[in-house]
């Protein structure tokens, strides 16, 4: 099969590590792709606005299989798209329609969605501007912290939490007055939830699904946890605190619910679900849903699948999930993101890559690195992430921390403290 991926991060080269293992797979485009993902294949340029431009390379390269990797596109109906013209309808894509994609680019319709189907979160409002004064009143009502969140995507920028009421007027005011744009037209604010965050992760074809590893990443550029918030800093699997008790709570109240949810109201989801769970003394509930994997998450839950992860891919474009099999690794994976100085404010690119060829141990999964005549440079805020896949936590790091040392570029950061709260 020739296989199309659709990205650029950790997560793609994720992808296409894992499914260069196949046997089914003979040949991996990734667009626009990385330093590390032309390694499994040939990275191309294809602008997803232009249909027609992706439709002739799938129809030219003779492309068996799409796999969409963020969220952009499928929020934009990619598989919409597809499915409506019949000279490329009939090639799998890997990821929901617009409306499935709502589940993350509507936090109003994922939260509707929620309480429609009894599934545990947080209480909530949806206001607009033309309902300001019910907002400050439901504000009122709340207790602070005080939770905002703009309807539509924002760069995983668009939830504030602030202490103080008149810091979230204003701020709920200066989200209907465009802070995010058109995502902030509408704004949920909803109960704070206490408690530890946590990931899961499903594959669906739409009639059954399979549950992936959980994972936990570290979202906030400092250690313990502070300064601001990033892409994701690091992240680890299996999540210790999460055991089997918590995890069949999270199948039977969260991911069946959401499954038949989402058959009620008529969507054909096939693809990745990432839900994103406070654990709430021992009780899960939903924090937000994404339409795809999650970046880093992806970087230590696809190391921990053994089997066949394109098998599983062409169990969801041929609806038979149910008979493919899906084996997971017991061993602990983490990964550590080096990141550019001064990420997520402003950072400088092009700085030269050193040391990839010596660290032993790790998968490194290239996130923002480009390949320029032969010499690796950084290209982006998050630069390389390194999986280790090992019999427990501490060898995992162990393993991460010393190739961390070992790759060089100017600026490197990372955090020291990656899994250390689990210990
Ligand atoms: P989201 O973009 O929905 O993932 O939100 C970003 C982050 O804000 C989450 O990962 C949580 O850390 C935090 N957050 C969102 N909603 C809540 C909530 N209701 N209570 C506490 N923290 C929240
Ligand atoms: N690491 C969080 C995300 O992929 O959204």
């Amino acid at each position: 099969m020739k296989v199309l991926i659709i990205g650029s991060g950790g997560r793609e080269h994720a992808f296409a590590w894992k499914i260069a293992q196949s046997s089914k797979v003979k040949k991996i485009y990734t667009s626009p792709g990385n330093g590390g993902t032309r390694l499994h294949g040939e990275n191309v340029s294809i602008d997803l606005a232009n249909m027609e431009e992706l439709k002739s390379f799938v129809l030219s390269k003779k492309i068996d299989m799409l796999i969409v990797g963020p969220e952009g596109p499928l929020v934009d109906g990619i598989r919409d798209k597809f499915e409506a013209d019949h000279e490329i309808s009939h090639i799998p894509l890997i990821g929901p329609d617009a409306r499935g994609a709502l589940l993350e680019g509507s936090k109003e319709f994922a939260k509707d969605f929620m309480k429609k189907y009894n599934i545990p979160t947080a209480e909530y409002r949806s206001f607009s501007i033309e309902t300001f004064e019910e907002a400050k009143d439901f504000l009122k009502t709340m207790n602070p912290p005080y939770v905002l969140k703009a309807d539509g995507l924002a760069a995983g920028k668009g939830v504030l939490i602030l202490d103080d009421y008149d810091e979230a007027v204003n701020e709920l005011n200066l989200m209907f007055e465009g802070k995010f744009g058109q995502a902030g037209s509408k704004v949920v604010i909803e109960e704070h939830l206490s408690g530890i965050e946590l990931s899961v992760f499903v594959l669906t074809d739409g009639k059954s699904y399979k549950l992936l590893p959980e994972a936990k990443d570290y979202k906030r550029i400092g250690e313990g946890d502070t300064g601001l918030n990033t892409g994701g800093m690091g992240a680890i699997s299996p999540v210790p605190f999460a055991g089997r008790d918590f995890l069949d709570k999270v199948e039977d109240r969260i991911i069946k619910p959401t499954l038949s949810g989402l058959a009620q109201e008529g969507i054909d989801y096939r693809g990745f679900i990432f839900i994103g769970l406070m654990n709430c003394s021992g009780d899960p509930k939903v924090i937000e849903y994404n339409v795809r994997m999650g970046d880093p998450e992806a970087e230590v839950v696809i190391p921990r699948i053994k089997s066949d992860l394109m098998d599983l891919m062409m169990g969801v474009a041929e609806q038979n999930l149910d008979t493919r099999e899906l084996i997971i690794d017991d061993n602990t994976v983490i990964t550590v993101m080096l990141v550019s100085g001064g990420y997520p404010g402003d950072y400088e690119k092009g700085k030269i890559i050193s040391g990839t060829d010596k660290t032993e141990g790790s998968i490194l999964f290239h996130a923002g690195t480009e390949n320029v005549s032969g010499r690796l440079l950084t290209s982006g805020g998050r630069v390389i992430a390194i999986s280790s896949l090992a019999d427990g936590m501490d060898k995992a790091l162990e393993t991460s921390f010393r190739n961390a040392e070992i790759i060089n570029f100017e600026g490197k950061y990372y955090r020291k403290d990656i899994g250390f709260d689990l210990k």
